[in-house]
């Protein structure tokens, strides 16, 4: 983790995190269980989540670890009911992340149909197996949120057109999700990052090991995201200081979208 520490208070609540034991992922479980939180932290990487959960609970937080495959209904049901009973009830806080790295063609018509299958199964109808397993527990209590892990490729070309799609598929989800169960007290909310330090980028800087370099200096703030900064925003987003939250996308990449000096210096200096 970086920075302060700032916590909000999880005490109580029941979280499910998916992609848990990727780079995002692993520093939101600890985060949302150093808040008071009973985390399930979940991958399609069983080791991974269990090595994990046993880290928090060796620190004095209360986690379990499960395998969780997104893109299957029968894993994603059993996942949930696994969490429920060991974590003593339904998951409060549902904080979807996960995604599967592919290699990714250098031109959008090379890309094969079966990279826009996996983008869009991960991505899109993860998050929505995961939320509609979720939801008649929270309809029930009258309370929950869901936080969805979207990107600044939803908003913008960045490369990668099918992740980006789905990554702006998962918004429009989100706002469907606030106001068609806000009425049953359930907030959904997304937090959208820019470039942040994590095992999704091994491929690449296997290739070019300057890459986070080279992207620093696209961000105004200076230096790329850790993923300590998306955690923060998470937490933040389930805790009750965002009771009033919801249908809302945080952007998290250190003004990477608020505008561009490029091409207003390329104005000034014409
Ligand atoms: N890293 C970045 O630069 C960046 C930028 C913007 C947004 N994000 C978002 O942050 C989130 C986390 O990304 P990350 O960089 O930590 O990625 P990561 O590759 O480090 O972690 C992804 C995790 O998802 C797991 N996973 C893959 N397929 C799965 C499946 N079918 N079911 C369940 N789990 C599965 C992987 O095993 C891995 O642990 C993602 O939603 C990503 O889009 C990341």
């Amino acid at each position: 983790m970086t920075g302060r520490q700032d916590r909000f208070d999880l005490s109580g609540r029941v979280a499910l995190v998916t992609g848990a034991a990727g780079g995002v992922g692993r520093v939101t479980v600890r985060r949302l269980a150093a808040s008071g939180a009973a985390v399930a932290v979940t991958d399609v990487e069983e080791k991974g989540a269990q090595d994990l959960a046993a880290e928090i609970t060796a620190d004095g937080g209360r986690a379990i670890g499960l395998r969780l495959d997104v893109t299957s209904a029968d894993s994603v049901s059993e996942g949930f009911a696994s969490a429920e009973r060991q974590l003593g009830g339904p998951v409060d806080v549902l904080v979807n992340n996960a995604i599967v790295a592919c290699p990714v063609p250098p031109r959008f018509h090379e890309a094969p149909e079966s990279l826009w299958d996996t983008d869009l199964d991960v991505i899109v109808k993860g998050a929505v197996r995961c939320a509609q397993t979720a939801l008649p527990a929270m309809m029930a209590r009258g309370d929950g949120v869901i936080v969805n892990v979207v990107s600044v490729n939803a908003v913008a070309f960045f490369g990668h057109p099918s992740y980006s799609a789905a990554k702006a598929a998962i918004v429009s989800l989100t706002r469907s999700l606030a106001v068609e169960y806000g009425g049953y007290g359930i907030r959904a909310n997304a937090v959208s990052p820019g470039t942040i330090r994590t095992p999704a980028w091994d491929e690449q800087i296997a290739k070019n090991p300057a890459t986070f370099d080279a992207l620093k200096q696209w961000y105004p703030l200076g230096r790329i995201g850790e993923p300590d900064d998306v955690a923060a925003s998470i937490c933040f987003l389930a805790s009750d200081s965002a009771a009033w939250i919801s249908g809302s996308v945080l952007t998290v990449d250190g003004a990477l979208t608020a505008g561009n000096a490029v091409m207003a210096r390329s104005v000034e200096g014409s």
